[in-house]
């Protein structure tokens, strides 16, 4: 067994059971001061207030097992869950962050070859093990931010070869790694080079039984310029019984994706920052997550999802980080928490349930990430002295992590 004692705060309590937060419920968390929690083969065996100091209680001694961990009055919260990235990508797309920084918009940058077509060129030079390193480097600055549990797509391949070269590479992560890592099939992420429209979504559908050996997730770029609310309904009307959608929509324009989503009960539906009330409507009494990505909009200067709204009417919210080579290349989920309050106007428990709960219901983990419960896994975040979630998302850039645990037995 493992103890951490002296804890000043342990945020993110929640009951057993409990696999998301919606509504009011979105704004509140459990918190213990002054507390201890015991790990057991990785996982949460218990916590409560620390207890009185007398001379045979275990936690007043200087000398306690090798293994314990004094907090020295840190906070303890559940790592950050990261249920939206493109972190296997090749390369690097910074020429074009000149053609941005010159006005070129994201659509402009794609009508031109750039874009995720220039990640896909670049994908098919390099190497499956050029491709595993390159990514390795981002996954590993992921977890050091406290990341512990993350989704990562294809889409980057845009043929057969391409993407289940980039499924594998997910595949390899997924075993390297203590943190978790779900994978998500996103061939239909843009045409692939020297196919037309129909041809491409064909070549999609015709891969997913052997995308499914790898995959958990299906997604498809629902959105104005890259897939219609029909291609999106074909290809995942292919995947039932295959594979469980996740969508990218409404983020160009307000363009069908949710509704397409819910239809096929997505689990989460992504990106958001372009919703009417009809999106809210939809979303309603349904399984699906709506998951909004700050990042995205910080980079690419488009309007932030309207969480306050969401949350007002009923919903619960994810965010997560999209670390991409396009639109947010930057997978700090500390900053997407920050940018929910200090952008979306979401108190810091809000945003808190948004990247630790939340987000590990929007790729099917919150049974063992998201929360301190009894019997999930000890996927932690301790903090040096001094924290608590309103200073996190307040004083954002100030260095915060002492140790991040990823709860593997
Ligand atoms: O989620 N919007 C579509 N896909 C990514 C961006 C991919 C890219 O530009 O490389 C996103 O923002
Ligand atoms: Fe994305």
């Amino acid at each position: 067994m493992k103890l951490i004692y002296n804890i000043g705060l342990l945020v993110g309590i929640q009951p057993e059971g409990v696999l998301r937060v919606e509504g009011a419920a979105q704004g509140r968390t459990g918190v213990l001061e002054n507390a201890w929690l015991a790990i057991e083969d990785g996982r949460i065996m218990d916590f409560g207030p620390m207890p009185p100091c007398h001379s045979d209680s275990p936690f007043c001694h200087s000398e306690r097992s090798e293994e314990s961990i004094d907090a020295q009055g840190g906070m303890v919260m559940p790592g950050f869950c990261d249920s939206h990235t493109h972190v296997v990508y090749a390369g690097s797309r910074d020429g074009e962050f000149l053609d941005k920084i010159n006005g070129l918009s994201y659509e402009e940058i794609a009508a031109r070859g750039g874009g995720i077509l220039n990640s896909a060129d670049l994908l098919h030079r390099t190497s499956e093990d050029e491709l595993f390193a390159q990514s390795m480097v981002r996954v590993k600055e992921m977890m050091d931010k406290g990341t512990v549990a993350l989704e990562i797509k294809s889409g980057y391949g845009l043929n057969p070869e391409g993407e289940l070269k980039m499924l594998r590479v997910i595949d390899r992560i997924k075993k390297s790694i203590p943190a978790a890592v779900k994978s998500t099939f996103l061939g239909a992420h843009a045409i692939g080079r020297g196919y037309s429209h129909e041809a491409y979504v064909q070549e999609v559908i015709g891969l997913l039984p052997r995308a499914a050996e790898y995959a958990d997730f299906v997604d498809v770029f629902c959105d104005e310029g890259f897939f219609t609310v029909e291609d999106t309904d074909r290809i995942l009307t292919a995947a039932q019984h295959l594979l469980t959608p996740k969508i990218h929509a409404n983020e160009l324009a307000v363009s069908g994706g949710v509704q397409v989503g819910v239809k096929h009960q997505a689990l989460s539906v992504d990106h958001l920052e372009r919703t009417t009330d009809a999106e809210i409507e939809a979303l309603k009494g349904t399984w699906t997550m709506p998951t909004m990505l700050p990042g995205s909009s910080f980079f690419l200067g488009l309007p932030y999802g309207r969480a306050k709204e969401f949350i007002q009417a009923g919903l619960g919210i994810a965010l997560a980080s999209d670390y991409n080579p396009g639109s947010s290349p930057c997978g700090d989920m500390r900053f997407v928490m920050a940018q929910g309050c200090i952008k979306m106007r979401l108190t810091p428990v809000e945003a808190f349930n948004a990247v630790t709960l939340n987000s590990a219901y929007a790729m099917g983990v919150s049974s063992d990430y998201g929360s301190i419960t009894r019997g999930k896994k000890a996927a932690l975040l301790l903090t040096t002295p001094g924290w608590d979630l309103t200073k996190l998302a307040y004083q954002y850039q100030t260095p915060f992590i002492r140790q991040v645990i990823f709860g593997r037995a």
